[in-house]
C-alpha cells in the first residue's frame, strides 16, 4: 500500500467524507485509492461502478444512465449485490429545455441509502441543499475557481475541479488543469480533488504535488474490462492518439470534448459554415440514443461519444484493480524518486 499516497486521501478527502458516514463504515477504511470515477453517461453503470469501489477507488453510478428514478433503484441494488463498498451516484443538470426528473432520482438514491454525490452542471444549489439536508456528501464538479467558490459557499464537501483536457463538458474558459488546480491551491479552503487529462500513476502523482486530495478519471475507466461499452470502442481508444478528440458546439457556448470521428467533423462544419448552425441543424447527429448504439453496436462513427485526449496515454484493456494498484504503484515510485531532487546543502 502506498503510504504517501493514502495519507493524503485519508487527510484530505476522507476527512471530509467521514461525517457522511457517522452511522455506516467509515469509506476512510474502504476506499483506500484517491481516484474517483466520475460520472460518465452511458458507461457508468453497476458492473463499472462497482468494479471501482472494489478496486479501492470511489465509483459513481451515473443518474441519468437510468430512464427513470425507479431503474436508478434497482441500478443501486444492482451494485450492491457486486460490492459492500461505498459508491456514489452522479446527477448531470442538463441545459435542456424538457428537464428529467432531478429530484426524483436524487430521492431514490437517499431512500436506498446512497451517501455520496457527484453533482456537475447549472444551477446545482437546490440539489446541494437537499443532499446536505440528508447528511450526505457532495463531490461538485467544476471547470472554473468562480464556479468552485460559488459552490464552496453553497455547501459542497469536495470540488472536483475539471480543466480543459476532460471529456465531455470543460465550460468556455479553455483553462488547463495545472493552472485550475494551481488557482484552487489559493482559493479553495476545502478539499479539492483533480479531473480531465489523468489516466496513469504520473497524472495522479502530478494531482497530488498540484494539491489536489486525490484524482476523478473518466475516459481512462472506460477502456477497462468491467466497462459495458463493446471491445470495438475499447480497442479504438487504445489505437488512438491524444490528436483524436475535437470540441463540438463550440459556437453554442455548450462546448463538448467527443471523439473526433465523420459525425463529430460533420457537427463541426455545420458550425462553421457561414451563418453558423442552430441546435436544430445538428440535432439530428448528435443524439444521445445513436451515442448509446456506438457503445452497444461497437461502429465508432455511427454517432457522438464522449473521449478525453487521455485516450493517447491509454494503451490497454485492464481491469479496474490492476489499474488502480497499477497507478498506485507508479504514483509511489514518482513521488519517492522525487525526494533525491531535493539536495540539501550544508550551511558552512
Ligand atoms: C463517456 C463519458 C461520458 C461522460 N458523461 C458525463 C456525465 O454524464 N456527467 C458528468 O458530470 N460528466 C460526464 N463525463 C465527464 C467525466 O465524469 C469526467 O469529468 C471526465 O471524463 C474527466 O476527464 P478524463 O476523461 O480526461 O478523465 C463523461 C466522460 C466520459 C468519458
Amino acid at each position: 500500500m502506498s503510504a504517501r499516497v493514502v495519507i493524503v486521501f485519508l487527510k484530505e478527502v476522507s476527512s471530509a467524507i467521514r461525517p457522511a458516514f457517522s452511522d455506516a463504515p467509515d469509506l476512510a477504511h474502504k476506499a483506500t485509492r484517491p481516484v474517483v470515477q466520475g460520472g460518465m453517461q452511458w458507461v457508468g453503470l453497476p458492473r463499472l461502478v462497482a468494479a471501482v469501489s472494489n478496486g479501492g477507488g470511489l465509483g459513481i453510478i451515473t443518474a441519468l444512465s437510468q430512464p427513470s428514478p425507479a431503474a436508478l433503484r434497482q441500478a443501486i441494488k444492482e451494485t450492491r449485490t457486486l460490492t459492500d463498498k461505498p459508491f456514489g451516484v452522479n446527477i448531470t443538470l442538463l441545459p435542456t429545455i424538457n428537464p428529467p426528473d432531478y429530484e426524483g432520482y436524487a430521492r431514490v438514491a437517499v431512500e436506498e441509502g446512497v451517501r455520496i454525490f457527484e453533482t456537475a452542471g447549472n444551477n446545482p444549489g437546490p440539489l446541494i441543499k437537499f443532499f446536505k439536508s440528508q447528511n450526505c456528501l457532495v463531490i461538485h464538479k467544476c471547470t472554473t475557481i468562480r464556479h468552485a467558490k460559488s459552490a464552496e459557499k453553497l455547501g459542497v464537501d469536495v470540488i472536483s475541479i475539471d480543466g480543459f483536457e476532460c471529456a465531455g463538458h470543460p465550460g468556455e474558459d479553455d483553462i488547463g488543469g495545472l493552472v485550475l488546480l494551481a488557482r484552487a491551491a489559493d482559493e479553495l479552503k476545502i478539499p479539492y480533488i483533480a479531473s480531465g487529462g489523468i489516466a496513469n500513476g504520473r497524472g495522479l502523482a502530478s494531482a497530488l504535488a498540484a494539491g489536489a486530495a486525490g484524482v476523478n478519471m473518466g475516459t481512462r475507466f472506460m477502456c477497462t474490462v468491467e466497462s459495458a461499452i463493446h471491445d470495438n470502442i475499447k480497442q479504438k481508444i487504445v489505437d488512438s492518439t491524444e490528436r483524436d478528440t475535437i470540441h463540438i458546439f463550440r459556437t453554442m457556448r455548450n462546448t463538448a470534448r467527443v471523439f473526433k470521428n465523420k459525425v463529430a467533423l460533420e457537427v463541426v462544419a455545420l458550425e462553421a459554415r457561414p451563418g453558423g448552425a442552430k441546435f436544430e441543424d445538428v440535432q439530428h447527429l448528435v443524439s444521445g440514443q445513436r451515442g448509446k448504439l456506438v457503445y452497444e453496436k461497437g461502429d465508432s462513427d455511427y454517432g457522438i461519444w464522449t473521449a478525453g485526449i487521455t485516450v493517447g496515454l491509454i494503451n490497454d484493456i485492464p481491469t479496474c484493480k490492476d489499474l488502480l494498484e497499477r497507478m498506485e504503484r507508479e504514483a509511489e515510485d514518482i513521488i519517492g524518486q522525487m525526494n533525491n531532487m531535493v539536495v540539501t546543502k550544508a550551511r558552512l
